[in-house]
């Protein structure tokens, strides 16, 4: 990984090149190039266009990436692979092994989009979205860099007034491979009324949090030195002494070790609920013994009473495997307190996800750096996204302790525009610019893309949705070229 960032990412080793003549896709700029550099190194890149416009602006990323590979000497060697409801169609299921396994024996990975109205009623594993989890599952990134920066020629596509958007630069560290995502257990049940009942389990393990929190302890560091850390402390995140006082509760023990508050109650029939749910909700946590570490994790679920022993001791056995396992956990909260101290050049602060949505909107300059859950960085980064004038321009890279990273915009395929040339392509433009940076340590290439995209901005050509009177509307094909036109340009100043 980029030892730019010094994540503790295992950098990847530039491989030598075999010679080989340039690509026949190579764009039509790529073949003007007589400064072209020598290939000296070169890549393998997976390429998952997905669906909706995801096959439209990996097509641009694409072409900027062969580009710039063309001046700075790299040789990329891409591998396009069905994903999502494209492979749904071909093969039947939204992950095929020969992606997974095309992605992970590559250099970096670069998504378009997954999603569209024609996969949304299929069962939850025959969902396109469900082969992104088990992609980022699989290829273990579990940190998810969304930069949202308000950029000064898009300052009047934002919804915010000008004096709030302008200036903002943040971004937003998401744990991506835990917490409610793929927490067990989850699923679908039923009621003593024979209603339906649906549940998910929100559960970190300590060292998830700690691997996460050094993350964006080190992004900050390299950033404004700010890190806010979103959490929801105040309901999800208790302490059993606290929670035991608030009467009703009853506790099971197991040892000295596990300790279960659940709460008992009488539904409007009359019938004996034991209700776990977000508002009337369940809190499950280990106390440890001194030295020992908490663990602690939320249900949302309804079990009738008749099945309460047996679901009580299954959350009793969860709670105490976890605890077996060594797999220390604590607040999150208080797991992030705990590493700031290794890091005392880093401003630390806490806020409740709530309060952190509204500051978002009521004064985002207060923010550097966010760390947070799957589910919050989820919502947040969309928030964060409008801030910046529109979705279409923001990045993320996904990075693991080791392999691959995944690259991919963070809006989805707008299927109500694919196929039309309408899309923005520049939030895939500068995920390949990540790509580059943070998944192959090649930031002087992923400058010249950063660039091209502001001067392709400068020099007033918008795709509709960052459109604005008097610029120069354009589509997804005719904006690439334009990008081209900036990364050779810039090559021409510099000769
Ligand atoms: C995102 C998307 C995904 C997520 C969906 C498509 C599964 O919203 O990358 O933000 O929820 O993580
Ligand atoms: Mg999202």
């Amino acid at each position: 990984m980029a030892a730019s960032l010094q994540l503790n990412f295992k950098p990847l080793k530039p491989r030598l090149l075999h010679a080989k003549p340039a690509s026949k896709t190579a764009p039509k700029f790529s073949s003007i190039r007589c400064s072209a550099a020598t290939p000296s190194k070169s890549y393998t890149l997976t390429l998952l266009p997905g669906d909706g416009i995801g096959p439209e602006v990996i097509s641009v990323a694409k072409n900027a990436l062969q580009l710039v590979g063309s001046l700075e000497g790299i040789e990329f060697k891409f591998k396009e692979m069905p994903m999502g409801g494209a492979a749904l169609d071909l093969t039947g299921v939204p992950l095929p092994e020969e992606t997974l396994s095309a992605a992970k024996e590559s250099d970096a990975v670069l998504l378009g989009a997954i999603g569209g109205y024609k996969w949304d009623n299929n069962e939850k594993h025959l969902k396109p979205e469900t082969g992104l989890l088990q992609l980022r599952a699989g290829l273990q990134v579990f940190a998810n860099l969304r930069p949202a920066t308000v950029l000064p020629q898009l300052v009047d596509a934002s919804t915010l007034k000008k004096e709030v958007a302008e200036g903002v630069d943040l971004m937003v560290v998401r744990e991506l491979t835990g917490g409610i995502y793929f927490g067990k257990p989850r699923g679908f049940g039923k009621n003593e009324n024979g209603e339906e009942t649906g549940f998910n389990t929100e559960v970190y393990a300590a060292n998830e949090i700690d691997r996460i929190a050094r993350v964006a302890f080190e992004t900050a560091r390299k950033r404004r030195g700010k890190l806010c850390s979103v959490d929801k402390a105040n309901v999800l995140e208790r302490r059993v002494d606290e929670e035991c006082d608030g009467g009703g509760g009853r506790r099971r023990r197991r040892g000295k070790r596990t300790m279960v508050v659940a709460e008992k109650k009488r539904t409007e029939n009359n019938a004996n609920m034991l209700t776990f749910s977000v508002i009337e909700w369940l809190v499950l946590q280990t106390q440890c013994g001194e030295g020992d570490v908490c663990i602690h994790f939320m249900l949302f679920l309804i079990f009738p009473i008749g099945q309460s022993t047996t679901n009580v001791n299954l959350l009793i056995e969860c709670a105490a495997l976890l605890c077996d396992n060594g797999q220390a956990s604590m607040l999150w909260r208080k797991i992030v307190t705990n590493i700031a101290s290794e890091f005392p050049d880093v401003e630390l602060s806490h806020m409740y996800v709530d309060n952190a949505a509204m500051q978002l909107v009521r004064n985002p300059k207060q923010f550097d750096t966010i760390v947070t859950n799957n589910i919050f960085g989820d919502i947040l980064s969309d928030e964060a996204s409008m801030i910046t004038g529109s979705i279409g321009m923001l990045p993320s890279a996904s990075l693991g302790a080791s392999g691959p990273g995944l690259f991919e915009p963070i809006h989805g395929s707008a299927p109500d525009i694919a196929g039309q040339d309408k899309a923005n392509p520049l939030a895939t433009v500068l995920s390949a610019a990540m790509l580059l940076k943070y998944g192959l340590g090649e930031e002087k290439a992923a400058q010249r893309i950063e660039a091209a995209v502001l001067d392709a901005l400068d020099r007033g050509y918008r795709t509709g949705d960052i459109y604005s009177t008097g610029l120069k509307l354009v589509g997804c094909k005719e904006m690439g070229e334009e990008v081209l036109k900036s990364i050779d340009s810039k090559v021409a100043a510099a000769v």
